[in-house]
């Protein structure tokens, strides 16, 4: 029998679910050659050394370890790029997702010739179980932000359990945006072919053991998932992200000068500085957890980090003003010589600092 179905599990930190996800596949998926593919983030709990003392015994596990890296739907990709089976399917390792509707999903994918097949919560059959409040109603308009800016008919986009053609996925992976945790939502976007589907419910479980990944910054991978998916054929996706950084830093920016300047009366250049340093490391920071969150700078690497993010910003705003000057002086309108120089001050702060702040790093 040939192998038929890859099973890919991204995991950080997942030690604890592994023997038990192994044992569920092995049970629901008796009537297929099947193997399962975790791609460990280098966690810290050991999950990717626990995944290869199971594969030593079990010749249908394997384990990409990445290291250096962080990122759901980047490790799904690496998963299913390295198998060879005709049909792949994600999901999660924490046992939320009810593997037992994997053989349905395959027939369907086999026999009636879909290329994807969703798992969703959203609909009759499915659930999210005792999700609170503020979660149902995030992941809601998530939901229907996607249907509507981008198109997307299926119930729920938002999913992280799918099984698909390797053919349909071969077709889609050259213009996957990779960001964030939307895999699924990635992969029917950005297919070149419209995408038949077919959705299986299923109730959202609880957590086997461990805790979840996904906190508030998944908010903004989203926005920029939207983002690229829109105009990122135009424009980097990461310039608009750190524009828009820039952009709350120039609030922060004011209210600093503000403060200093009115509440604790101190002269305007004093104010001004502490307005430009504060609004610097304010910026660093956030474009450091949030633009370039794959290659967050920690301990003594922030610091350095911060130091040549302040150097390259001041070089960035030496320019800003020059030509804004230049285009003042010969054109003499304010506004457009204002814009002009906040653009070349903030391509150059993009350029410099993704040069040498977050440089793309060969892994450590
Ligand atoms: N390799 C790798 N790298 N795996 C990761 C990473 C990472 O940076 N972050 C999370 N994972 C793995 C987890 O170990 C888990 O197996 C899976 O991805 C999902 O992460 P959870 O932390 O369990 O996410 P969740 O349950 O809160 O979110 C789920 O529901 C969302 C919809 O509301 C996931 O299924 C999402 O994909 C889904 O969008
Ligand atoms: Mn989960």
């Amino acid at each position: 029998m040939s192998l038929k179905l890859s099973v890919v599990i991204p995991t950080f930190n997942e030690l604890d679910n592994l023997d038990e996800i192994v044992k569920r596949l092995d049970l629901t998926l008796s009537q297929v050659k099947w193997e399962v593919i975790f791609v460990d983030d280098d966690s810290p709990d050991g999950t990717a050394t626990k995944a290869k003392s199971i594969s030593l015994l079990d010749s249908r596990v394997r384990c990409i370890k990445r290291v250096g890296r962080r990122g759901l739907s980047s490790a799904c990709v690496e998963g299913i790029l390295s198998s060879s089976a005709p049909y792949v399917a994600v999901m999660d390792a924490d046992l939320q997702h009810d593997e037992g509707i994997l053989p349905e999903m395959l027939r369907e994918l086999e026999h009636e010739n879909y290329d994807l097949v969703v798992g969703t919560r959203y609909m009759e059959g499915g659930g999210v179980g005792d999700w609170d409040e503020s979660r149902k109603s995030s992941s809601k308009i998530a939901t229907v932000i996607s249907q509507k800016i981008l198109g997307v008919t299926l119930n729920d986009p938002m999913s992280g359990f799918f099984m698909m053609k390797r053919d349909s996925f071969d077709l889609c992976v050259y213009r996957l945006s990779n960001m964030g945790f939307k895999i699924l939502l990635d992969i029917f976007v950005s297919s070149p072919k419209k995408l038949t589907f077919k959705e299986v419910p299923f109730h959202f479980r609880q957590r086997y053991a461990g805790e979840s990944k996904l906190d508030q910054k998944v908010i903004w991978d989203y926005f920029l998932l939207l983002i690229d998916k829109t105009i990122g054929q135009y424009i980097p996706t990461k310039l608009i992200s750190f524009a828009c950084i820039g952009a709350m830093g120039v609030g922060i920016h004011l209210l600093v000068l503000g403060f200093v300047l009115k509440i604790l009366e101190q002269p305007f250049t004093w104010a001004q500085t502490t307005a430009v340093v504060l609004a610097m490391v304010f910026n660093f920071n956030l474009n450091n957890i949030l633009t370039y969150r794959d290659q967050k700078l920690v301990g003594f690497s922030f610091w350095i980090g911060l130091v040549k993010f302040m150097l390259a910003c001041s070089v960035g705003a030496l320019a800003n003003v020059g030509v804004a000057s230049v285009i003042y002086k010969d054109y003499g309108y304010w506004i457009v010589s204002g814009v002009a120089g906040v653009l070349v001050g903030v391509v150059w702060n993009y350029v410099a600092t993704s040069l040498i702040v977050w440089p793309k790093k060969t892994n450590k």
